[in-house]
């Protein structure tokens, strides 16, 4: 039996192949390359040793997701494939809605034909919207603040409504802020264009590709009065979604759960550590806030521990030394 990641060649997907096939399972990762790079299939491919079938197209494709289910005699999915970015999603609400709901419904469409029920949907805190309380737990109130938060609260929802007449068995796992690389350096995150996330930007500031990081905004209510993120490492989130797996025969239906550290820093916090970890310092700035930005959120990591038995263990140091170590490698990600 093998597992289908969707998006499985994008950054969180690409990670989480690595991760599954370390944990025993075989491979299938479907992605149409629209965001992504087949080097970073050629990277899952070394990594693993060549335990990879890799099917180029479109998760909302139900015909040919149900072949390749079929074909690769698979039991389980890994649900990435989506569009990522907020501001993108602003400026193009219908290409959100139509590719991240398409998707989503093609693959369950295709489980649904082929008998396939457990799946780890990839969702985001983004559902927490502005927490009035930290760290958010999955009780917390949710919300979608821009048109990617909405495909991915309402992809949870639908999901929900089908596991609760019986049609699969899902993990809703709500990532916080993944940074960090394979230890390896051989595979990272691969930003089309001016990257948007914090490390992103600064890791390209640091090779030299971007000339100053902007931090947007230092007047908030925060210790430093920079906002603040529960960065986690992507080994470790991938990792997340072995465990999730692994437990849902244990919990079948539809559960929520928190991937985080449970512990908070501020984005000045950040370009400290990436400037002890790369041994110089990275040019910031202060600049006005980013519409939209929520002061705090962090996790609450409770559920993910007792039901998943998993807890993320690799600290900011690590995450920026890995960081790193890819993006000197790669300045220009896989085109490189
Ligand atoms: C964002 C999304 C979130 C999404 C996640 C996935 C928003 C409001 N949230 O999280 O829904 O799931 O990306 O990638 O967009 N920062 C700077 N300078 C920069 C870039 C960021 O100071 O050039 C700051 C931001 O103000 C923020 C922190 O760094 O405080 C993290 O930002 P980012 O990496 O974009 O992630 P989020 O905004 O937390």
């Amino acid at each position: 039996m093998a597992v289908l990641v969707t998006g499985g060649a994008g950054y969180i997907g690409s990670h989480t192949a690595v991760a599954l096939h370390e944990a025993g399972r075989r491979i299938v990762v479907l992605d149409d390359l629209s965001n992504s790079s087949e080097r970073a299939v050629d990277a899952i491919r070394a990594l693993t040793g060549g335990n990879l079938t890799f099917v180029q197209g479109d998760a909302a494709d139900v015909d040919l997701v149900s072949r390749t289910i079929v074909e690769q005699d698979v039991d389980e999915v890994v649900h990435f494939a989506a569009f990522k970015s907020v501001s993108d999603s602003v400026e193009r609400p219908l290409a959100y809605f139509a590719n991240n709901m398409g998707s989503l419904v093609g693959v369950v469409e295709a489980m649904a034909a082929t008998r396939v029920r457990r799946m780890v949907f990839s969702s985001s805190c983004t559902v927490y919207g502005e927490p009035d309380e930290v760290p958010v737990t999955e009780s917390s109130p949710t919300g979608a603040a821009n048109p990617y938060g909405w495909t991915k609260l309402h992809g949870e929802q639908f999901l929900e409504q089908v596991a609760a007449v019986g049609g699969l068995d899902v993990m809703l796992l709500r990532y916080f802020n993944p940074v960090g690389a394979h230890p390896s350096g051989t595979m990272g995150e691969d930003s089309r264009g001016v990257p948007t996330n914090l490390v992103p930007y600064l890791m390209q500031v640091a090779v030299g590709r971007l000339e100053r990081l902007p931090v947007f905004g230092a007047d908030y209510d925060t210790p430093d009065g920079s906002p603040v993120r529960d960065y986690l490492h992507v080994v470790d989130l991938a990792e997340g979604h072995v465990a999730a797996l692994d437990a849902l025969p244990a919990n079948p239906g539809c559960r929520a759960i928190n991937l985080g550290t449970g512990r908070g820093y501020s984005v000045l916090e950040v370009v400290a550590a990436a400037e002890h970890a790369l041994g110089r310092p990275v040019a910031h700035e202060v600049v006005d806030r980013r519409p939209g930005d929520v002061a705090r959120i962090w996790a609450g990591t409770d559920l993910a521990e007792r039901l998943l038995g998993w807890a993320a263990s690799r600290g900011l140091s690590e995450m920026l030394a890995d960081h790193w170590r890819w993006q000197e490698a790669h300045p220009h990600g896989y085109g490189d």
